[in-house]
């Protein structure tokens, strides 16, 4: 058992514009496109329920109103199901522990460092969770449940990271790796888009994180960093060296749903590791395929 702190609150930005999908994010939450049929938001929260957390802080803007009532009680739709004799186990899986989702805005997204500050007053004293939902991390067990048995080892700030093609670095946050001890990588510093020869390493990281609550002073007094935001990874890489720090390599399967291209891997993917529908999406794709 471990004396640690436990992480036991999560912390979900869902405040993007999430311009990559325009039309369809225009009146809906880009945290609510399914994948298959769960909006990404749901496999967010059930990874972070399999790993223990109980608090679920969503930092929201204008027009996000479905992720938190996709967490309710759907009182019409429940009734008639349950007249008409239907499953209700799909429904019930959606719920939330009353009081246990939190929402706080962020009013303009002024990037991701600023939209975690936002829930500093939640957070309070204690470890918390990051997820970015759109990143869909899919492993047995699942991503965060991997980082909080290595928190429970060795404490401070973790950072999940998958390890990528040298060449592919340049667009994305990489780990200056230290010591290695299995999944564990220390790091020693972060660098945010390399050129592909200077970068560090072929680590990246990838949409979740364990982090200590002094992030939300350090991100108190940062400036703004890349695109006029207040980046995240600029906040940890100050924090580097006065906490311990390591990367958490992730035994899974990352999909970056923030991407069209990613998102239909990610369709596809699930869709054929499916026991209901596998076998007829492979028959579909090779027909598609010609
Ligand atoms: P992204 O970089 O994917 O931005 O943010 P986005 O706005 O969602 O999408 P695009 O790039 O315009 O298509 C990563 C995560 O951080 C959240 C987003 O909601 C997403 O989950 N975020 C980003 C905020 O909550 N607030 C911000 O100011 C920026």
């Amino acid at each position: 058992m471990s004396s640690r702190k436990p992480i036991k609150k999560a912390v979900f930005p869902v405040a993007g514009l999430g311009t990559r999908f325009l039309p369809a994010t225009k009146a809906i939450p880009k945290e609510m496109l399914p994948v298959i049929d769960r909006p990404l938001i749901q496999y967010a929260v059930d990874e972070a329920r399999e790993a223990g957390i109980e608090q679920m802080i969503f930092v929201t803007g204008r027009g996000k109103t479905a992720i938190v009532e996709h967490f309710d009680i759907a009182y019409e739709l429940e009734s008639t199901m349950s007249e008409r004799g239907k499953d209700m186990g799909i429904l019930e899986a959606t719920r939330a522990t009353p009081g246990d989702i939190i929402t706080v805005r962020q009013q303009v997204p002024m990037g991701l460092g600023h939209a975690i500050w936002c829930a500093r007053a939640i957070v309070g004293d204690d470890p918390f969770a990051i997820f970015l939902p759109d990143e869909l991390m899919i492993g047995s067990p699942g991503c965060m449940k991997q980082m909080v048995d290595a928190y429970n080892e060795v404490g401070g700030n973790l950072i999940s990271v998958i390890e990528v093609p040298k060449e592919e670095v340049f667009s994305y946050g990489v780990i200056d790796p230290g010591a290695e001890s299995g999944a564990l990588t220390e790091v020693k510093g972060l660098v945010e888009k390399p050129a592909v020869e200077d970068a560090p390493s072929n680590k990246i990281v990838s949409g979740r994180y364990i982090l200590q609550p002094e992030v939300m002073r350090t991100l108190e007094n940062q400036g703004k960093g890349a695109g006029g935001e207040i980046q995240l990874t600029d906040a940890m890489a100050r924090m580097i060296g006065d906490q311990p720090f390591h990367a958490v390599t992730f035994e899974g399967k990352r999909y970056d749903c923030g991407s069209k291209l990613g998102f239909i891997e990610a369709t596809l993917a699930l869709a054929l590791e499916r026991e209901d529908m596998g076998q007829d999406v492979r028959a579909l794709a090779q027909r598609l395929l010609g």
